[in-house]
């Protein structure tokens, strides 16, 4: 083991940097006065971390809070000094370990017997280090934790939106499929359309996708073994790049489901997507309200007509209630046409809410896109293309369209501009 000298310290570059990340905030707890003295120095020399405090007793009576002193945001690392009081340093492990379980726990002491350190680990320390620290040892400690803190980063973090017919044929499984297939292909969008139909779900049959085994209440069902192998075997994909999870096609006894399973499974493929798009049926049923609990923001898909606006109109009141946020709602005016019996004015004041986006009607478009299992991303100069590639970028798709201006193609031109 090298010791590192202070010298070292201040004369190292570091091997391994978080380049563009900030540094991982650092806490230490009763370090002798040399290792102290280690550490400053690599924090100054290596913008690998930050020492945020340095304490000199252990924080382990009843009374301490360990959220409380270890402070907000919680540290990335605690290096702990086992060597003054072995017991009161393990207890100090444990309670940041449960108190604040993202925070690295690396102890550090002079003594390298085994069943030290085994005890060390038990307390949930993750590294530890031997004295005098060594440069390698700690520069190769903080990489593993900025490592796995950049991995959590980079992860994907899909937004949920769901779609919400006001009645039955207003266009929602229309939307989220000629949606979906824009996303994927006109904005390299990592999408995923779930539709949540119970029975007779329409998105693969609006897809053109006709080769799937599995849907998505036989996920659900599998949820405590789901992994990235499980999920392969219950996706069919379009040929935009665009993934579903398709409904059951028939009409299936009804199911039982746990409450919980649905919003996990969501957990597990929002690391998956840029886009989750759900098809949800009619009403607001247990799976539905616990999709809108879960989701970014629940499209109303309506058309201008009373009866799906008044539907619209109860179903924000009764989510209201059960404390939605109505901030999440967003209104979809479907087939809109300009000269309408009922105006976009009429129809905000009876919302008590602005229409977010409104789709032109253009029966013919859709007809096609439908039957041809395509995507009107190809019919570029549609006004339905228009709007939903505009309704993209709306949802945030925007980093895509401008590297595609980058290249010359430019957006307007993917607009049919
Ligand atoms: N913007 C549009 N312009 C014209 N016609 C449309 C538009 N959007 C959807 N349609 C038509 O409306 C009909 C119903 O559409 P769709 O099946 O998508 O509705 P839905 O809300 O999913 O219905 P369901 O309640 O049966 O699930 C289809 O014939 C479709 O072609
Ligand atoms: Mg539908």
């Amino acid at each position: 083991m090298n010791p590192m000298s202070i010298k070292d310290a201040i004369n190292s570059e570091p091997r391994d940097s978080f380049s563009g990340s900030q540094p991982l905030s650092v806490i230490s707890i009763c370090l002798d006065d040399e290792t102290s003295t280690v550490l400053q120095s690599f924090a100054e020399s290596a913008p690998l971390i930050r020492l945020r405090s340095q304490f000199s007793e252990y924080w382990v009576r009843e009374s301490d809070n360990t959220a409380e002193w270890l402070g907000d945001p919680q540290p990335d690392i605690c290096i702990v000094d086992f060597d003054r009081d072995r017991r009161k340093a393990a207890l100090a492990a444990e309670n940041i370990h449960s108190g604040s379980p993202e925070t690295a726990i690396f102890a550090v002491s002079t003594d390298a017997q085994p069943d030290l350190i085994i005890q060390a680990m038990r307390s949930g320390c993750s590294e530890y280090l031997l004295k005098p620290i060594g440069r390698e040892q700690l520069l190769n400690a903080v990489a593993r934790v900025g490592g796995r803190r950049k991995e959590r980063t980079q992860q994907f973090r899909a937004q949920v939106l769901t779609f919400m017919g006001a009645k039955g044929g207003c266009g929602v499984t229309s939307v989220v499929t000629q949606l979906g297939t824009l996303l994927a292909s006109s904005f390299s969008k990592r999408t995923l359309v779930v539709d949540l139909h119970p029975d007779f779900g329409d998105a693969a049959l609006y897809l053109g996708v006709t080769r799937h085994r599995y849907h998505f209440f036989e996920l659900v069902e599998n949820t405590d073994r789901l992994d990235g192998e499980l999920l392969q075997s219950f996706l069919a994909r379009h040929s935009s790049g665009l993934e579903l999870i398709p409904a059951p096609e028939g009409n299936e006894t009804p199911r039982r489901i746990l409450p919980g399973a649905v919003a996990q499974t969501f957990d597990f493929l929002r690391s998956r997507y840029d886009y989750i798009l759900v098809d949800l049926p009619l009403g607001l049923s247990d799976e539905n309200m616990e999709m809108i609990r879960h989701c970014e923001h629940l499209h109303m898909v309506t058309i201008a007509e009373v009866s799906a606006l008044r539907n619209v109109a109860r179903q924000f009141n009764y989510l209201t209630r059960k404390e939605i946020p109505p901030e999440r709602f967003r209104v979809v005016l479907n087939r809109h046409q300009k000269r309408s019996l009922i105006s976009d004015g009429e129809i905000e004041k009876t919302l008590g809410q602005k229409i977010y986006w409104k789709i032109p009607n253009q029966y013919a478009h859709v007809v096609k896109a439908i039957n041809g299992g395509d995507s009107v991303a190809q019919l570029t100069s549609s006004e339905l293309a228009k709007s939903l590639s505009e309704l993209a970028v709306q949802l945030g798709a925007k980093s895509t369209a401008i590297e595609k201006r980058k290249d010359g193609m430019g957006f307007l031109g993917l607009l049919g501009r």
